[in-house]
């Protein structure tokens, strides 16, 4: 290899340097982190809301019609999951989320992230790992974590009131936890504002990019593709998470 195919691309390093100076560095990550682990994405080339469709599977009226079906669902989800190991976007990001001024938070379910040793994780839309109840008694609106694998076939019922579990996932049409989002709206002031592996499309978690950026920070994207905020951000880098991050973390050490 000669040493011009060496050095790493201007945008990267470009990134680096930002990275390296900053103060306070969010990230926030969706499915396209987990992509290089196995871990279906939602919207790209064999993303499940490609075959699957998110009214019949992933709201409070699917669950309402057919408890069952979502059960099953999430369950064969765990197991793809639970077969998946961290990749190197993970373990890099790992890293970084044990600096003092870094926030990482997540859209991603799979838990891919603690796993891989990352520290106070804001997961924005739950956990495929975690039950609560489906009846927002009062005790069990707090979810609880739950592990097996598999997870049994008849769905298991809420400790305090009997009523059924449900996973403690954000499906469509629901509010998001206020104290995560208060923590992720915290994180927009910050240095660098980094946005990887997500298409950008589902709010609040879209907006935050927007919210730094007004803010004054510097806004940059790790994708594959173009996405919704790739006009936005300062600075867009195409490619795989799990190439990328690496890279600018060998930069910055
Ligand atoms: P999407 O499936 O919408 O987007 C995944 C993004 O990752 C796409 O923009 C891909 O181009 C990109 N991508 C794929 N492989 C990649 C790689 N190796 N490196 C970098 N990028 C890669 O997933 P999200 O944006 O996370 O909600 O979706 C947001 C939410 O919509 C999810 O959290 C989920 C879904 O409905 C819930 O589960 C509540």
């Amino acid at each position: 290899m000669s040493s011009l195919e060496e050095r790493p691309p201007d945008h990267t390093v470009k990134l680096a340097g930002r990275i390296g100076a900053a103060t306070r560095v969010t990230i926030l990550t969706g499915a396209g982190v987990s992509a290089a682990s196995g871990v279906p994405t939602f919207r790209g080339v064999g993303g499940l809301w490609r075959t699957y469709r998110a009214e019949d599977l992933a709201t409070p009226d699917a669950f309402t019609r057919d408890p069952q079906l979502v059960w099953e669902w999430y369950a064969w989800r765990r197991e793809t999951v639970a077969a998946c190991r961290p990749n190197a976007a993970h373990a890099v990001l790992a890293r970084w989320s044990r600096r003092d001024g870094t926030t990482l938070i997540t859209q991603n379910v799979d838990d891919l992230h603690l796993r891989a040793g990352s520290r106070d994780v804001v997961r924005l839309h739950g956990s495929l790992w975690e039950l609560k109840c489906a009846d927002h008694c009062a005790a069990g609106v707090t979810p609880w974590r739950d592990e097996r694998v598999p997870l049994p076939e008849r769905i298991p019922r809420c400790p305090h009131c009997g009523g059924y579990a449900r996973p403690a996932i954000v499906w469509f049409g629901e509010s998001l936890d206020a104290s995560d989002v208060d923590r992720a709206l915290a994180a927009t002031a910050c240095d660098v504002f980094l946005t990887v592996g997500t298409s950008a499309v589902v709010y609040p978690a879209a907006g935050f990019v927007h919210e730094s950026k007004r803010r004054g920070a510097f806004t940059a994207e790790i994708n594959m593709d173009e996405t919704a905020a790739s006009s936005t951000v300062d600075l867009s880098i195409r490619g795989g998470a799990e190439e990328i991050l690496p890279a600018l973390d060998r930069l910055i050490s």
